[in-house]
């Protein structure tokens, strides 16, 4: 009778026993990392060398490579680490559940994109200090007040920047000043602005922790749209404003907002309701302008639908009209 036959394993040397614990621990602290776990060190690169160095031929199979211990893939967009809350800030919400991730496309505001943590940072930044922010704010709206890059310098009482101060983390972004906001200095506080202040109360904020700003800084002359050319000098300004604000969502109020935050031409009829992206990062809402809303009360409804949308994105309760 022959002797039965050894189970491989058993025949090892516990030198190559040693190399298949390790291997079989590095496949398992891959796949925990791959699940998503933090807080474990990759496997060492260091130790499967050592062990190579030591073992008398090429590693066992199944041993992880260098590159499969690398860190795991950058979390997809818009599920950055939740930012430290700003003072007088919300805390921040988690996404619904079940909803899917932004992309670089347009999900409908009835399908809303959601956010694991709600605001994407500029660049993965750590949040501003307040204070620095502020600074860096009012710096930017001295170099705003005396600017000369566009012909609307010539016709301008004075630029109007910006009001609010964005720590909701919601921004409203306008066409350009109008008569009022020339006199005044101050973006939306005509007519429009008005509505617009009962808009962001119906959402459940104040007016004043909302950040509201516009594509250009100076009234068009007869309240005509701005030109491409004015848009085009201004927007790197708005660029900075928004770097410094770190909205988590940005509304783009009427069809000039749309096409200066993301280059989108088209009516703001077919724009409205469809989420998109600024510089791929913060999730934008395009609606109609409240000034289009003043002429036509009857698209207050679908404006509506539109800020419900971004109060789903934001993790706040969207309030029942009355
Ligand atoms: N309309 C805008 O687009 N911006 C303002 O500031 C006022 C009216």
């Amino acid at each position: 009778m022959s002797e039965p036959q050894s189970p491989p394993d058993e025949t090892l040397d516990p030198l190559s026993e040693l190399l298949e614990l390790s291997a079989a621990l590095g496949a398992h602290l891959e796949a925990v990392q791959r699940s998503g776990a933090v807080g474990l060190p990759p496997a060492s690169a260091e130790a499967w060398q050592a062990l190579e160095r030591s073992s008398r031929g090429a590693p066992p199979a199944g041993a992880p490579s260098a590159a499969s211990r690398e860190p795991q893939a950058a979390p997809r967009v818009g599920t950055r680490p939740a930012a430290a809350p700003r003072a007088g800030a919300p805390p921040a919400a988690a996404a619904p559940p079940g909803a899917p991730a932004l992309s670089g496309a347009t999900p409908r505001a009835t399908a809303p994109p959601a956010v694991a943590a709600p605001a994407p940072a500029p660049s993965g930044s750590p949040e501003q200090a307040p204070r620095a922010r502020a600074e860096g704010l009012a710096v930017l709206a001295d170099r705003v007040r005396d600017c000369q890059k566009c012909g609307l310098a010539r016709t301008r009482t004075q630029t109007v920047f910006a009001r609010g101060t964005g720590t909701s983390g919601l921004c409203f972004v306008g066409e350009g000043p109008g008569a009022d906001e020339d006199a005044q200095g101050f973006p939306f506080v005509g007519k429009a602005g008005q509505l617009l202040d009962r808009m962001i109360e119906a959402m459940g904020f104040s007016r004043d922790e909302v950040y509201v700003c516009n594509i250009v800084k100076c009234r068009p002359p007869d309240n005509r749209k701005p030109e491409p050319e004015e848009m085009s000098q201004c927007v790197p300004y708005l660029a900075e404003q928004l770097a410094l604000v770190e909205p988590q969502v940005i509304v783009a109020l009427g069809a000039t907002a749309v096409q200066g935050l993301l280059g989108a031409t088209g009516g703001i009829t077919r724009l409205r309701g469809n989420w998109r992206l600024y510089q791929g990062k913060i999730p934008v809402m395009p609606t109609f302008h409240p000034a289009y809303l003043l002429r036509t009360p009857s698209a207050k409804r679908e404006v509506w639908d539109d800020l419900q949308a971004v109060l789903r994105q934001m993790g706040r309760p969207t309030p029942t009209r009355s």
